[in-house]
């Protein structure tokens, strides 16, 4: 009975393949919503992105002048942030006023460096000459009358949408798809299914508020199973190497071509020079959440290639100069290099399979 209740999101998942298991913690959080833009996908992450605390440190946003859609606190706190990099950052709202909170409102307002629009709805990006994208196409709602911004970088703050389609119909959903759980736990409507993140939270949405209720979920999917006596234990031995490579900094008399993971430029620029092969670079920044995400993804498929590649992780605050030489213009990005080559770049976070494929490719 059990087995089959928590199966059957499962067998929807698994259009390709049938697992089975006795409980479940959904966790596919939530995607930023899109304007579509006719020229969006050609800009996006080269100009339009969806994270300003993911991409606003970038060098290509640096010292520039900046949009944010949105007048909630997603894009207040957005236009805040980008102020820290920017010149100058622009707010476009598409209604009369913030639906921000007060507190966010007045902070927005009495900043100097961020110009709100009211009444104005974003309708295209534009570019130079040089295919850069260079400013925005704005047209007042109440007169029709449109007008271009000079700007560097659009960001989006209108909301997001929470990933629950494959639980539609099986587990309880509100009226916006986020998975309802019981206030204060994990637990979904489904006994045995647990749901944690953005997916089943519209509120918070940070990454420690996830990370607070993934623990829930985890420790919860672990009573669940002990007091139906379903648990199986099972440990993962840790390689040596494993050990060491995070203690491994930055610094030359500790650096050691045979390892498989380094951090810094100084690492970059030796295995570059020094090593056959293939070297996964991950550019990160301190507040970049996805990042956080792709660590664990990237970290085991390069396990899985241990001795064969190398991954690099390059901060691009610490590591300014070389995020820019790589003309890096978000994080998470990886780059693919082989014989002092780059070969593929990647941005965003992407399945196992998809980084697992090119190194299979290229070692
Ligand atoms: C506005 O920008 C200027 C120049 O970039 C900076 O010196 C100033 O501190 C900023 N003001 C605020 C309130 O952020
Ligand atoms: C949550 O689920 C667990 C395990 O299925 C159950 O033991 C617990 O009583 C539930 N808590 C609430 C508040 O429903």
């Amino acid at each position: 009975m059990l087995n089959l209740l928590v199966s059957r999101p499962l067998l929807l998942l698994s259009k390709v393949v049938n697992v089975k298991c006795h409980s479940i913690i959904y966790a596919t959080g939530a995607t930023a919503k899109r304007l579509r833009l006719p020229r969006e996908e050609e800009f996006w992450s080269r100009g339009i992105s969806a994270c300003a605390i993911c991409d606003g440190a970038s060098p290509l946003f640096k010292g520039q002048v900046l949009a944010v859609v949105g007048g909630g606190d997603t894009a207040t706190e957005e236009a805040l942030y980008l102020t820290k990099y920017a010149r100058h950052v622009h707010l476009l709202v598409r209604r009369d006023q913030l639906r921000a909170s007060k507190a966010m409102q007045d902070r927005v307002i009495n900043n100097p460096n961020i110009t709100v629009h009211y009444n104005t709805e974003t309708v295209d990006v534009l570019s130079n000459t040089k295919g850069q994208m260079s400013g925005i196409l704005l047209r007042r709602l109440d007169t029709g009358e449109e007008t271009e911004l000079e700007a560097k970088g659009l960001f989006y703050g209108i909301g997001h949408s929470p990933n629950s389609q494959l639980l539609e119909g099986q587990v309880e959903l509100d009226s916006s798809g986020y998975v309802l759980v019981r206030e204060g736990t994990s637990n979904t409507s489904v006994e045995g299914v647990f749901a944690a993140g953005d997916v089943q939270d519209h509120e918070w949405r940070q990454a420690v508020t996830a990370a607070g209720s993934g623990c829930i979920a985890a420790l919860s999917a672990e009573r669940y199973l002990t007091s139906n006596n379903l648990l199986v234990e099972f440990h993962q031995p840790q390689t040596e190497e494993a050990k060491k490579e995070f203690t491994q900094r930055d610094v030359q008399e500790k650096f050691d071509v045979t390892l498989t993971k380094h951090k810094g430029q100084y690492a970059l620029r030796k295995l570059y020079h020094e090593s056959p092969r293939v070297i996964l670079v991950l550019y990160t920044s301190p507040t970049c959440g996805p990042c956080r995400t792709l660590k664990p993804i990237l970290n085991k498929v390069v396990d899985e290639y241990h001795s064969e590649v190398h991954l690099v992780e390059i901060d691009i605050e610490e590591d300014q100069e070389i995020a820019e030489a790589a003309g890096i213009m978000g994080t998470p990005c990886v780059q693919f290099f082989k014989n002092k080559e780059m070969l593929r770049t990647i941005s965003g976070v992407k399945m196992k399979k998809e980084y697992r494929e090119f190194i299979e490719a290229n070692k």
